[in-house]
Order: C-alpha cells, then structure tokens, then sequence
C-alpha cells in the first residue's frame, strides 16, 4: 500500500494566516501542521508516500521534509494546480505513483491518533480475496457533522449513505479525510463531474463505491480538521497540547 497527502488548496479560511505560506506548514503545538499525517503514515508502516501540492509552495515542503528520512519515508512530490478544484481532482495527480497498488489517503490538515494499521490490513486482506474496495473513516462529532461529510450506518456497521456536508444530517457521524481506495480508484475519479462548489469531490467516489457494496467505514476517536477555521486551528494547538502533556 501506498500513501498519497494531500496538501493543497487555497486556504481561503485561514486568510492572513496563509498569504504567504501554505496552510499545512502553519504551526500545531510544536511542529508543522503536515507531520501528523506524515507520522499517521508511518505508524502505518507506509514506505512511500506523495505530497501534493501547489508549485509555489512545492520548495518549502521539501526544505521542511527533505526525503522523508525522519519518518522512514520516501516521500515524493506533485505539483497540483493552484485552484479549489477539489480532493478527488488532486487525488489523481498519484495515478501514475500508485502503479496499481491500492493507497492510504490523508488531508493534510488532519490530526489524529488512531491506529489506521489494522484497519488496513483486514481492508488489504479482503482485496486479496475479493479484488475490490474502499474504506472511509468517520467520527462522531454531535456539533458539528454538517460542517462536513455525513456518513448515515446501519445497526451492523454497514455505510447506508453518505452526503456532503447536508443542511439536515442524517447522523452526527462525519467523514474524516482518511480514505483507502483499490487501483480502480483512478478510473472512478474520471467519471466524477464538479459538484456544485466547482470541485471533484471525494464524497462521489466514495459513493461510487457505496453503490456496488464494497464501501467500509470504520469509526475513530479522536480527530480534528485543523485547517477549516482559525478557531479550529486555535482549538487543534490547545488539544495537541494537552495530549502531549498529558493531562488528557
Ligand atoms: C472535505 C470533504 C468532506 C470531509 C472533509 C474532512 O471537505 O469533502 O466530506 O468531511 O474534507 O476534512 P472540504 O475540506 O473539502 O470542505
């Protein structure tokens, strides 16, 4: 399996803050935003992982990350275009760094310290039998679910729906940025056309696979999109803080 980050986007949300850098360098706690997922991939076991991201910030990424030496990663980069046109758009700039391998997608905006690696491993074994799926991760957020994607479960952990970002959410569970996709993945985000905000969204293809069964969703406990809102990067620092403090 092979890891993709996403790091892009225009940052309008963070306005000041990214005038003159890229959102995902900006400061939690005591490291640069992009080091969480970084280190998410290598609690993975992850050996080769692509950064996207927009040309004009490309060389700070690599003066930061170098090789990936200090996450026993080799860390590649793509240069994606310098547009909102959504995560599945820049998800296709690893078609060819996949080389049919199924990959583990993370924004690069997402802090969290689950364990992804037995998930996927039961994911990577199934592909080995049935030769197709995807796997999305979702957290109960009560407050906040329609800020974000919406996955709606069933009784038995199956995914019934899922909907981008509803005026009325079907569940308080929402759809974090960590995703897994078998090597179809590419030839599924050719058929996404741009939703409404202009974007090739992730929802799509992950409804893609919804429709032909083979979608999975597992449940994490604590995650945080740090890069939505000041406030919510504010809030990511203090809760980062606090764990690695300890005193929670
Ligand atoms: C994207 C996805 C959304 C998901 C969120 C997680 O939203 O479209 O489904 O819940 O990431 O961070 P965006 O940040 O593009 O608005």
């Amino acid at each position: 399996m092979k890891g993709v980050i996403l790091a892009g986007g225009l940052a309008t949300r963070l306005q000041l803050l990214t005038k003159v850098t890229n959102k995902h360098l900006l400061p939690v706690y005591d490291k640069p935003m992009i080091y969480y997922p970084l280190e998410a991939m290598k609690r993975v076991g992850i050996k080769e992982v692509l950064l996207t991201t927009a040309g004009e910030h490309v060389g700070d990424f690599a003066n930061l990350l170098q090789s990936g030496d200090d996450f026993d990663i080799r860390l590649y980069y793509a240069i994606q275009q310098n547009r909102a046109g959504g995560i599945a758009e820049a998800l296709n700039l690893a078609k060819e760094f996949a080389r049919n391998e199924p990959i583990l997608v993370i924004l690069g905006d997402n802090i969290f310290n689950f364990d992804l690696k037995k998930s996927l491993s039961a994911f990577e074994n199934d592909l080995k039998v049935n030769k197709k799926g995807a796997m999305v991760f979702g957290v109960h957020l009560p407050a906040l679910a329609g800020q974000y994607g919406v996955i709606e479960m069933g009784k038995d952990g199956n995914v019934i729906s899922i909907e981008e970002k509803p005026a009325k959410p079907k569940s308080d569970i929402a759809q974090t940025g960590i995703y897994a996709y078998d090597d179809r993945v590419f030839s599924f985000i050719q058929t996404l056309k741009p939703s409404p905000r202009g974007q090739l969204e992730v929802t799509d293809l992950n409804n893609i696979y919804l429709r032909e069964g083979s979608l999975r969703c597992e449940i994490i406990d604590w995650w945080i999109d740090a890069g939505t809102s000041p406030d919510e990067l504010l809030n990511a620092n203090i809760q980062v803080a606090e764990r690695v403090n300890g005193n929670k």
